[in-house]
């Protein structure tokens, strides 16, 4: 089944689902199911135990991703439950659904290559994840993560590891008090906003959407992936 992450970071996430033993799951940007979602789906398996929420925003890569995850037998698809969306919308509609049963001992982020997105993520989903909870996101080295990484060490509520074990980087946070101190908060706010003058991303701001369509389709492919994921 086609999936992206290597062995190293497979491994990492399906060890966490295996300690932390959690009831609900959720991950953000399953693509095409074999990576990520396979994985925290068959470790639940293993614990006998728990759910996955796992939220994709392209209509071709969900239903490609419904139909590997079907194909990968019943105990597995029992434990899985595939949301069609953007995640900015999905997370408080599952959250408002679920009630007092929202809370994620385990989540997974890895959607959008803007950085905006794991920041809004993280602050829709941190207070449903308990302490003792794990909050990962993919990509960290990269555009997608370059912002959550300072924004969540800055929260003194949460032991952060930036696990190098790929090009991408994979982010893990633990919760170890249920709200960060007042000052931490202060100072993660402040993190955030200076990040949020990046100049590069300020650019992507402003311009118009037809024009950075234009432009990058006159920019070489390896000039392209530097600016919209952040690679080398
Ligand atoms: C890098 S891929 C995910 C790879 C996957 N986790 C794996 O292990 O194979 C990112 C996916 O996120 C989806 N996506 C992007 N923005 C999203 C958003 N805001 N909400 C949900 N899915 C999103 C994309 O369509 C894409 O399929």
């Amino acid at each position: 089944m086609e999936g992206q992450l290597n062995q190293k970071e497979r491994s990492i996430i399906s060890n966490w689902v295996t300690q932390l033993k959690p009831e609900r799951t959720l991950e953000v940007g399953t693509w095409k199911g074999g990576g990520s979602t396979l994985h925290i789906i068959k470790a639940l398996e293993a614990n006998r135990q728990g759910h996955l929420w796992g939220i994709e925003a392209s209509q071709g890569i969900y239903e490609s991703m419904v139909a590997n995850i079907r194909s990968a037998g019943d105990e597995l698809v029992a434990r899985f439950t595939p949301v069609f969306g953007f995640s900015q919308k999905v997370i408080p509609d599952l959250i408002k659904d679920m009630s007092k049963d929202a809370v994620f001992g385990f989540v997974f982020l890895d959607g959008g290559d803007n950085p905006m997105e794991q920041i809004e993520e993280f602050q829709l989903i941190r207070d449903y994840v308990p302490v003792g909870g794990v909050i990962m996101g993919h990509d960290a080295k990269l555009r997608k993560g370059k912002w959550l990484v300072p924004y969540v060490r800055a929260h003194d509520n949460w032991e952060c590891v930036l696990h190098d074990v790929s090009e991408e980087g994979l982010f893990e946070a633990r919760k170890v008090r249920e709200q960060p101190s007042e000052e931490s908060r202060k100072n993660a706010a402040s993190v955030l906003s200076s990040l949020r003058r990046q100049p590069t991303e300020l650019i992507g701001r402003w311009l118009p959407t037809p024009v950075i369509k234009v432009i990058m389709r006159f920019i070489p492919r390896k000039l392209l992936l530097r600016i919209t994921q952040g690679r080398k």
